[in-house]
């Protein structure tokens, strides 16, 4: 009887060790580790995220939580779900276990998928990883196929569901409005739910972001401290999902909003969600940063590794009043201080309807021979004769009620069924359906016209200024209305597919109302994007610093406009303008020829002294110092090159007051070994710093630090107690 009991007690122990010991799988990049463990008939879950770890710590890691990688509906958890089904039958359960794992090597990266499947429905569920081999970049999602004999519909569909900690956690995300975009939001984790959501269909970046990071050592610090930082790959409407249970650990959901967009699954179809891309920093936000950089630079942004052009845009100049002349004089302009490219914007097309303000024409993609009689020919004979290139403005997406266009398939347009036109900027533009092929056609013939006939056209501005608000499209069955989100952004991708296929190396400007569609869904097929039509600098400070967070400077184009500012009224001193847009993509935003000669010197210098360091700038890596969240009067960052022996150091003054104590700036990333000689850019004092020319050590400079003085010291400049300072550090 004793040896019955044993013998049951060891089976009983074997199973209950086999149970306890499902298979671990470790999904690692160079300094990050995912472990998912999974066995048959299991849902899989996470066992660990953060630091890269060796074999025996993935084994005896104790697992994060209960919590399956992709909770469902109707299984037991009571977790948000990422995914939720109506079953053909009409059945709202689903319960997915895991069948098997398969792991490929693809380029520099490993795609590991977990493959899953429903316990009943022949629904199967792969989670998805690609890890970088060169970068600490994981990215995730999610592909869903229906074996059901009939149709399926998604309700929910994330792309993702990860792990972050538990405890004293804070988040980041970024929040704001058309002239404001990407201003930071800093939370502690309480418990329940935060959401981070867009529904505006086109530009998903204008309020809320797509990226968010947490910090896991209580409130975030820019260059120490354990952050988790993650993006949505994705264009079109999203909602990322924070949910802190009540064992006190907070998850992120991330994926499509699903709000207007139940999506129909045919027998035998599949869905594959957008990517989340993920990493994992032991050096604070800042180590966040720079991975996203890189890896956007090295993988994601088109043409990331080649330095951009320094440019005039003509919007803030002269408004849609594009002439021919003036577009010449404005060419010769930029040429004489330095400038390689020059930009028409909007105003410059239309025939029966032409666009002099945006009522009219948009849609109408002839050139308006009243304001530019020799056509975009002679406007490219002139930058020709300038030794400039020349790039123009379209809006490809989208029509005014007064075009042509519109006149001739008002059945292309986006607007809910049965109800009148809703227009937008104004009330007068529509967006075209392109979940529909013929748009499809429409809007890459657009481009393709342009780089065919004038192949000589190196750049494109394609801007997009109005939501989908009356939600309806004429082209989609009734069933499938509540596609239109996805299939508006499956088309535009088609879109942007075929027009890099054509034109790789034409240069390509996100731009929507400003800052509206910034996300690493849409900038594969674009080189750069407009940070926000507020080009006042001071307030450029704050969008910029919330932009760098996940994107990079070389992508982050940075105008010169006038002062006082179009947008703001303020007035700053040259200087400090140049001195904010050399710490991204430096442009310019005005007419030349409106700046006095000392300025025209003063503008010529600083582009020619961007061009040195401009690859520093656009290539290294950036470390920002103080941020001007902190209040303490001023911001300031700094771009190291790769190998440490250059870098370029900002510091701009936020506020004037008197007996005001500026802090002392510590640099960062630099080697401390060796010896940096400091130099300033943009000089306008009559006598230079005292470390002007000196040398310091990497060590000094981020231990000791330097003081800058808070006023210019100038006589005949008016800087209103605006002061900059840009110093380069050459290493010996
Ligand atoms: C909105 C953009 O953000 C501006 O830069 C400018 O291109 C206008 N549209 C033109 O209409």
């Amino acid at each position: 009887m004793r040896k019955i009991v044993m013998m049951l007690s060891l089976f009983v122990a074997a199973m209950t060790h086999a149970a306890e010991q499902p298979k671990r799988v470790s999904i690692n990049t160079p300094h990050m580790s995912v472990v998912v463990e999974a066995s048959a008939d299991m849902q899989p879950r996470y066992v660990y995220l953060g630091d890269r770890i060796n074999q025996q710590d993935v084994d005896n890691a104790q697992p994060v939580s209960r919590t399956p990688i992709y909770p469902t509906l109707g299984s037991e958890l009571v977790h948000e779900s990422a995914l939720a089904i109506t079953h053909a039958d009409g059945s709202m359960a689903t319960d997915l276990r895991y069948v098997d794992t398969q792991t490929v090597s693809e380029g520099s990266t490993t795609v590991t998928k977990i493959c899953m499947q429903d316990k009943v429905y022949p629904v199967t569920v792969n989670v998805c990883y690609r890890a970088y081999k060169d970068v600490d970049v994981i990215e995730t999602w999610t592909e869903i196929v229906n074996n059901e004999k009939r149709p399926i519909t998604l309700n929910r569909y994330a792309s993702a569901m990860l792990p972050i900690r538990k405890g004293n956690v804070w988040m980041t995300s970024f929040h704001g409005a058309w002239g404001n975009e990407a201003g930071l939001v800093e939370r502690q984790l309480q418990r329940g739910f935060v959401t981070v959501k867009n529904k505006n269909g086109i530009r998903n970046s204008q309020t809320e972001h797509a990226e968010v990071m947490f910090s896991l050592d209580g409130r975030a610090a820019e260059n120490s401290g354990r952050v988790i930082g993650a993006a949505l790959c994705y264009t079109g409407n999203y909602r990322l999902q924070v949910e802190t249970y009540n064992t006190g650990y907070h998850y992120l959901l991330a994926g499509i909003d699903e709000e207007c967009s139940p999506y129909h699954l045919a027998r035998g179809e599949s869905f594959v969600t957008p990517v989340l891309a993920f990493t994992y920093s032991t050096e604070g936000k800042g180590g966040v940063s720079r991975t996203f950089h890189r890896w956007g630079r090295e993988y994601k942004l088109c043409h990331g590794n080649q330095l951009r052009d320094v440019l005039l845009n003509s919007w803030e100049g002269v408004g849609m009043n594009v002439k021919e002349e003036e577009m010449n004089q404005m060419m010769a302009a930029v040429h004489d201080l330095g400038g390689e490219l020059f930009v028409m914007d909007d105003g410059w097309f239309g025939s029966k309807y032409p666009r002099n303000n945006d009522s009219a024409g948009l849609g109408d993609w002839v050139t308006d021979t009243k304001k530019l009689p020799g056509g975009i020919d002679a406007l490219l004979a002139d930058a020709k004769n300038h030794n400039i290139k020349f790039g123009i403005w379209i809006e490809p997406e989208m029509a005014n009620i007064k075009s042509e266009l519109y006149e001739r398939h008002p059945d292309w347009i986006i607007n809910a069924k049965n109800r009148p036109l809703v227009g937008g900027r104004g009330g007068n533009q529509l967006v075209l359906d392109l979940a529909n092929p013929k748009v499809q056609d429409f809007v890459f013939g657009v481009v393709d016209d342009l780089l065919s006939r004038y192949p000589q056209i190196a750049y494109i501005k394609w801007d997009a200024n109005m939501s989908i608000v009356s939600h309806g499209s004429q082209y989609l069955s009734a069933a499938d209305q509540s596609h239109l989100y996805i299939a508006y952004h499956q088309g535009l991708k088609k879109v942007l597919e075929r027009i890099r296929a054509k034109y790789p190396d034409v240069v390509m400007q996100s731009c929507a109302s400003g800052g509206g569609r910034v996300n690493w869904g849409i900038l594969p097929y674009f080189d750069e994007w407009w940070v926000s039509d507020n080009t006042d600098a001071l307030q450029r400070i704050f969008m910029q610093w919330g932009t760098s967070h996940f994107f990079p400077a070389i992508g982050m184009a940075s105008h010169v406009s006038k002062s006082p500012n179009q947008q703001t009224r303020r007035l700053l001193p040259l200087k400090y303008r140049f001195d904010v847009a050399m710490s991204g993509r430096l442009g310019m935003e005005m007419v030349p020829s409106e700046l006095t000669e000392s300025e025209q010197e003063f503008a010529r210098k600083a582009i020619a002294d961007y061009k040195t360091i401009r690859p520093i700038v656009q290539l290294g890596d950036l470390y920002r110092l103080v941020s001007p969240y902190d209040n303490s009067h001023v911001a300031s960052l700094m771009y190291v090159s790769d190998t440490k022996d250059r870098a370029v150091f900002y510091w701009w003054k936020l506020a004037a007051f008197v007996d005001d104590h500026l802090p002392r700036i510590t640099m960062a990333g630099l080697n401390p070994d060796r010896v940096y000689t400091i130099h300033e850019l943009n000089r306008i004092d009559r006598n230079p710093l005292s470390c002007e020319g000196r040398k310091y050590t990497g060590a000094y400079l981020m231990n000791h630090g330097i003081d800058l003085p808070s006023d210019h010291d100038v006589r005949n400049i008016q800087t209103g107690g605006w002061s900059s300072r840009v110093l380069y550090l050459v290493a010996e």
